[in-house]
């Protein structure tokens, strides 16, 4: 399974890039205006040409932000035209549904837009998915990656039943049996779940499609989108800072240098 890191912040990025093993950058709207802040940027072009450097070889998804899907088409393309020279790694996140209701869902603009793009060969990950179906829709269309955000649903299931809880508290992939009943949002138990789904329905008939597991908030869910058969998984960079932590290891460290013979740290 590929890592990607889920942020805009190019400190960030450059030490997650210049320190690991890193596959892939994915960023939104909201990590963007996050690094902004912190970092007062003034000249976005530039500070996006630099991201897209640093990450040279890999993928960096940038997402549009309109909402009908010829202005995503404009947007998209503008993007990918203005940014893709740069390193030639550029992919655009579109929302399955650019629609803020049920009552707003008249017209199909993000497949509409993931098709359109895809004919004009750019590359889409296909963000905002929430159920299998969503993604199965996605893929049909074209997209290259679907981005089921797996902790934004394990976050609706405990709001729904008022359950308190912090951001990267474990949500058990199996789902959460209270009184004998699972809490499920229309069949998915839990994110880990929606990824599994997604990744099955997509093998299932041989789509060309990667699922993208995102919305990961620690180390446990990151293994189980790797169980699941999740082709990458993005998440911030304390998150893959973690993936490393152990206190066997740190155990294991200081024992072997209590027991380390002169003989053998002389030999290189
Ligand atoms: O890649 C999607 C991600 O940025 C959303 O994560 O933790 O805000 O649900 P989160």
């Amino acid at each position: 399974m590929k890592i990607f890191i889920d942020s805009a912040d190019l400190t960030e990025i450059e030490h997650a890039y210049s320190q690991v093993i890193v596959d892939g950058i994915t960023t939104n709207p909201s990590l963007l205006k996050k690094a902004l802040e912190k970092r007062r940027e003034k000249d976005l072009k530039q500070y996006l040409r630099k991201i897209l450097l640093v990450a040279k070889g890999t993928p960096v998804s940038l997402e549009v932000t309109a909402y009908t899907a010829r202005s995503m088409i404009e947007e998209g393309t503008k993007l990918y035209q203005l940014f893709n020279p740069v390193a030639k790694n550029v992919y655009i996140k579109i929302p399955i549904n650019p629609a803020f209701k049920d009552a707003d869902t008249t017209h199909f603009d993000g497949l509409a837009a993931i098709r359109e793009l895809t004919q004009r060969k750019i590359p889409i990950n296909c963000t905002l998915i929430f159920t299998p179906e969503q993604a199965l829709l996605a893929a049909k269309a074209g997209a290259k990656i679907v981005s089921p955000f797996a902790g934004r649903i394990d976050d609706y299931l405990r709001m729904q039943q008022g359950l308190k809880f912090e951001k990267s508290d474990y949500f058990p992939a199996t789902g959460w049996i209270d009184q004998g009943k699972v809490w499920n949002d229309n069949g998915v138990v839990s994110g880990i779940d929606l990824v599994r789904q997604c990744v099955q329905v997509l093998r299932q008939y041989n789509l060309n499609t990667e699922v993208l597991a995102a919305s990961l908030r620690n180390t446990r869910q990151v293994r189980e989108a790797a169980l699941v058969g999740a082709h990458m998984a993005t998440m911030p960079l304390e998150v893959i800072q973690d993936l490393l932590k152990h206190p066997l290891t740190y155990k294991g460290m200081e024992k072997f240098t209590a027991d380390l013979v002169p003989e053998y740290a002389e030999l290189v």
